[in-house]
């Protein structure tokens, strides 16, 4: 070699011992892997995540990752994409064809519903928004060209919390009474952010795969977006890292890094935070300013029996539920009155998104957002919190110096 420094610092041979333990793994960071010689590159497979080519395709950090959140999930099969609409879009573009009809429940999380009729009307695909607390109503949509449809629980911003048994119950009748195949049947696909993998277990419903926008609760700071989508049958797991691999959809590894420090805190924010969501929600139902508070929890609540019979064990007889719910203003009062509350808040800040450390807060235009809105929310403000690691009665102090001055 020469004696300019520039190669000497790319190839040092310098190698640091290998035995080291921390409580966090390594992180490992890739494009290009290297091979040991031309026969090992030709050899290896990622698809079976044997061995590692690119960084694309997986290193051992994202192997990881993926293999906590299979179990998180209750599934076999993990996908990791750049976030949890990407994650939506990843299942959307794996398994629909021109000419396929997708349902969506009506209170989905809306960027879905905005992603099929703007985009993927574009490719001949079609779509219908069913009354996620229907039986009927979905049954009647489910037409024979149905190939994906997607659940969610509880709903976006509303709360509510459809009957999952059922939806999927009911997605399988109709794929007998359309005579079709197994391998034909609609893809039942979960938006399981909600849940966290923690609140009740999807795969046991009989769905197929479930997203996890891991912006939320694994993150937990807010500063990470990713997503991710978990099977259990091999062929839904390799269409899906399939489409992963057409689009390019890598993880950076710091984030990955992030996201598995973020697990290890998981259940203790879950609790925490829904113990809190549901202290200060149900501080809010006695103010008169409130008409109603939309939590599925809560025994008034649309789909609570639903809730309780998913999210109630006997060994956890009070439940599970993500730290987030919105309330619905009195009709008297104005969008620009419930602004300024929201404007007056100090420790809400207002932001999109849920599962961090801040508590957040956002007034959301219902009307616009729903085909079927509820009676009970026309004319009437909505707005969303999203209850964070600050100390509860802090949290309703100063939600309660806002309401005072409504
Ligand atoms: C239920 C649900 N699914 C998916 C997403 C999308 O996640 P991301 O923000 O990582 O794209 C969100 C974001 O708010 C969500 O609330």
């Amino acid at each position: 070699m020469t004696e300019i420094k520039s190669t000497h610092l790319i190839h040092h041979p310098y190698v640091a011992p290998k035995e080291f333990e921390s409580p966090q793994g390594a992180l490992y960071k890739a494009s290009t892997v290297i091979f040991p010689n031309v026969q090992a590159m030709k050899d290896r497979r990622w698809q079976d995540k044997s061995a590692y080519t690119y960084g694309l395709h997986g290193t051992p950090s994202t192997f990881t990752l993926e293999e906590k959140l299979a179990t998180l999930e209750g599934g076999s099969y993990c996908t990791l994409v750049p976030s949890g609409l990407s994650a939506i879009a990843h299942v959307n573009l794996a398994f629909l064809r021109h000419g396929d009809h997708v349902l969506v429940p009506d209170n989905a999380y809306s960027p879905n519903i905005s992603m099929l009729k703007h985009l993927l009307s574009n490719f001949g695909v079609s779509f219908s928004r069913y009354d996620p607390m229907s039986l009927a109503d979905f049954k009647a949509k489910f037409n024979e060209r149905t190939r994906l449809v997607w659940l969610e629980a509880a709903g976006s911003v509303t709360m509510e919390f459809p009957d999952l048994v059922g939806l999927c119950a009911a997605s399988r009748e109709q794929d007998a009474h359309f005579k079709r195949t197994p391998e034909h049947r609609a893809i039942l696909a979960l938006d399981n952010t909600w849940g966290a993998g923690l609140a009740f277990n999807a795969f046991e419903l009989g769905v197929d795969l479930t997203v996890h926008a891991l912006t939320k609760y694994p993150s937990g700071g807010g500063d990470v977006l990713m997503g991710s989508i978990v099977s259990r049958d091999e062929e839904t797991a390799r269409a899906l890292s399939n489409a992963h691999m057409f689009l390019g959809t890598g993880v950076g590894p710091h984030d990955v890094d992030a996201i598995l420090k973020g697990l290890q805190s998981l259940v203790l924010r879950y609790e925490a935070q829904d113990a809190s969501a549901r202290f200060i929600a149900a501080a809010l139902m006695q103010e008169l300013a409130i008409a109603e508070v939309l939590h599925p929890a809560f025994a008034h609540a649309k789909g609570h029996a639903h809730w309780k019979s998913m999210c109630v064990t006997a060994e956890r007889p009070e439940g599970l539920a993500a730290g987030i719910f919105s309330v619905v203003f009195d009709s008297k009062y104005s969008a620009q009155e419930v602004a300024s509350f929201c404007d007056r808040l100090k420790l809400f800040k207002i932001g999109y998104s849920w599962g961090g450390p801040m508590s957040l807060v956002l007034p959301y235009d219902i009307l616009s957002m729903r085909e079927h809105p509820g009676e009970h929310l026309v004319n009437r403000q909505v707005v969303r919190f999203c209850i964070g690691l600050e100390h509860s009665q802090d949290l309703l102090d100063d939600l309660k110096q806002s309401l005072a001055l409504l």
